[in-house]
């Protein structure tokens, strides 16, 4: 005699088991800090981009303490590369706040770890699902699309009352037992099988009872219609060299490469112009880069300059007090400091000129 068929939650936790992901450096451990620190890198960011990052991290930083005791900048710095600074600035403070407010030791419970800088209320469930097998809904972007399919949710997601059903029906849905693996399966299945493109139906240990499958169309889930428009944007950057070094400003604690190291932006050609009218020594233009950023593509335009070698020190004087604060640095010093990905990329290579200065 056969049962009834069992239900979503019972077939993701078997799947889980049987076919997810078990080898992920955080998934052996309840240690709340690795946990939230894989948590935080994955958000945005793909489980193989993030596993070096992860490594690094945890060498350097391997408590929380330790965390919360480092410059901003070191975090910054071992950061560069991943994107969307604002978590590694969260990351900081949420660790500053584990030190000082929770005597070192993350809060044991989703609603709790929810109040922390940086941790929204998927990732605080994902926390304490993993770390302290507390039955709590989690509703990532991978989630939503495994959970809107399965169960047909056509609503549109743009709309909050629509995501807070949305959020009502995943809790109604966990399982009694077995929350660890329930969570890392709907995570396993949103990025393996799930997928927003040409999803593996036929290997889905849901196929039977998801709405969308039956009616032919899963990639029409989720609904979300308001879409981002993307906007353009473009700077020139001024890459202004001396003595073999880079003149380099840090960028302001909020917005785009908030706290970043990078070269001095103007907003045009004119701006540029007016900037280094009447400056000695000689320029190039290099080639331009497109960075993409969340809500728009940004034409990054460097244009070199290099200060003759002899500068009377009191021109020298006169033209660096005129310059936006910052410092100067060589390659390697610049390397040491938390850069945007693209100014990075642009250290590692050769320097503009050669790296010389200007005759005369
Ligand atoms: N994405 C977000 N959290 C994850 C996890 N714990 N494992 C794999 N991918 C994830």
């Amino acid at each position: 005699m056969t049962g009834p068929a069992p239900g979503l939650a019972t077939r993701v936790v078997e799947w889980q088991r049987a076919h997810g992901r078990h080898e992920l450096p955080w998934q052996r451990t309840r240690d709340p800090y690795r946990v939230w620190l894989s948590e935080i890198m994955l958000q945005q960011t793909q489980v193989v981009t993030v596993l070096g990052y992860y490594q690094r991290f945890l060498e350097r930083f391997p408590d929380v303490a330790a965390l919360a005791a480092a410059p901003l900048d070191d975090v910054l710095s071992l950061w560069s590369g991943l994107g969307y600074y604002s978590r590694a600035r969260n990351l900081h403070r949420c660790a500053l706040a584990v030190v000082h407010e929770h005597d070192g030791a993350f809060p044991p419970s989703a609603a709790a770890l929810a109040q922390l800088p940086g941790i929204g209320r998927s990732t605080a469930a994902a926390i304490a699902a993993f770390c302290f097998g507390e039955r709590v809904a989690i509703l990532d972007g991978n989630v939503k699309r495994v959970l809107t399919r399965a169960l047909g949710f056509a609503d549109d997601l743009a709309e909050a009352r629509h995501e807070r059903t949305l959020w009502a029906r995943a809790e109604a849905l966990l399982p009694d037992e077995g929350i660890e693996s329930y969570t890392q399966g709907l995570m396993d299945l949103g990025s393996t099988l799930c997928t927003t493109r040409q999803p593996q139906c036929e290997r889905c240990p849901l196929a039977d009872l998801c709405v969308a499958r039956a009616q032919g169309r899963p990639s029409d889930f989720p609904v979300k219609t308001r879409r981002l428009k993307r906007h353009q944007r473009s700077n020139l950057l001024l890459w202004l060299m001396h003595g073999g070094r880079t003149w380099l400003v840090q960028r302001p604690d909020t917005g785009v490469w908030a706290g970043l190291w990078t070269l001095p932006e103007f907003a045009d050609e004119a701006a540029l112009a007016a900037f280094t009218a009447g400056w000695p020594g000689d320029t190039a233009r290099l080639p331009a880069i497109t960075h993409v950023l969340t809500h728009r593509d940004w034409l990054l335009q460097p244009v070199a300059w290099r200060w003759p070698h002899r500068l009377p020190p009191a021109d020298r004087e006169r033209l660096q007090r005129s310059l936006p604060d910052g410092r100067w640095a060589t390659s390697d010093e610049a390397l040491s400091l938390g850069l945007p990905a693209p100014v990075r990329r642009w250290f590692e290579g050769p320097l503009p000129f050669g790296g010389g200065d200007a005759a005369g």
